[in-house]
């Protein structure tokens, strides 16, 4: 992929950040999933009085793409406004694992891009079907 790929899809993130529901904790997160066919789909952090249902941006990303037919992804981008950028947190990590397998994580500030890792870098040793069988 294209740096230019990149810039859009941190762009695409960084825009649905606005929509996040983080008034509990200020913490705003935006999150972009990119489809094997090129589509990005987009979630925010969505917090809620009983705070323990909050919902991560990554996971309302992955769970809007599944409820819309998509099964194969490639690259998602995280974006809050932090100078150290902010990984996806263990239970996101998780679901990426089984819904998307080994995808690059790319994450960014609003200045733009920080970093990249493979999930599998974030979550070695994963937990998955392969072991239920
Ligand atoms: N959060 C995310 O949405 N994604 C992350 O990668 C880290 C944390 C949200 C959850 C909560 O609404 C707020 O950030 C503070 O933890």
């Amino acid at each position: 992929m294209s740096g230019s790929d990149v810039t859009t899809l941190v762009a695409a993130a960084t825009e649905a950040r606005n929509h996040a529901q983080a008034g509990y904790s200020g913490f705003k997160v935006g999150a972009a999933l990119e489809t094997a066919d090129g589509r990005i789909i987009t979630g925010c952090n969505i917090e809620n009085a009983s705070y323990s249902l909050t919902i991560c941006a990554e996971r309302v990303a992955l769970v809007k793409a599944l409820s819309d037919g998509h099964r194969q992804f490639t690259r998602i981008a995280v974006v809050a406004d932090t100078a150290a950028p902010t990984p996806p947190c263990g239970p996101c990590r998780q679901l990426l694992w089984e819904y998307c397998g080994d995808i690059e994580v790319v994450l960014a500030n609003l200045d733009g891009p920080a970093a990249s890792h493979s999930l599998l870098d974030l979550l070695p040793h994963p937990f998955d079907k392969r072991l239920l069988e």
